[in-house]
């Protein structure tokens, strides 16, 4: 919802208020702002897809951080890709929630979970 009219900042920081609740994820657009702030988001997956040389569009998924990206990595690539008796090598280095998704899938896949230190 948009709260505050701030029409002398730039589009970006516009675009920060607007879309504090108003991109539609899953389901139809309800008001102008929710499809307005859609299509700036959607707009800015296809920049970055070509930034990154990316096949697709569909290939960028934006994140909240480190941890929710290696999570979706490891319940999504590392389910579909790891069978029993895989082992899923971890340096002693890493930082915890790059352990714990490979833990919990590995568990769950039957693979080995190998710490190297
Ligand atoms: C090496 C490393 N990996 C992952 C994380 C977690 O990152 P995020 O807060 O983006 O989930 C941190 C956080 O400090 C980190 O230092």
């Amino acid at each position: 919802m948009l709260r505050r009219h701030k029409s002398r900042l730039p589009s970006s920081k516009r675009f920060g208020i607007i879309i504090q609740q108003n991109i539609r994820m899953c389901t139809a657009a309800f008001h102008y702002l929710s499809e307005l702030a859609t299509q700036k988001y959607e707009a800015s997956r296809v920049k970055v897809q070509k930034y990154l040389n990316a096949g697709s569009e569909r290939e960028i998924i934006f994140v909240r951080g480190a941890t929710e990206a290696i999570n979706l990595v490891a319940a999504t690539y590392g389910k579909m890709k790891l069978k029993p008796s895989d082992e899923v090598l971890i340096t002693g280095l890493e930082h915890h929630s790059n352990i714990v998704p490979w833990q919990m899938i590995c568990e769950e896949k039957g693979a080995i979970f190998v710490l190297c230190r």
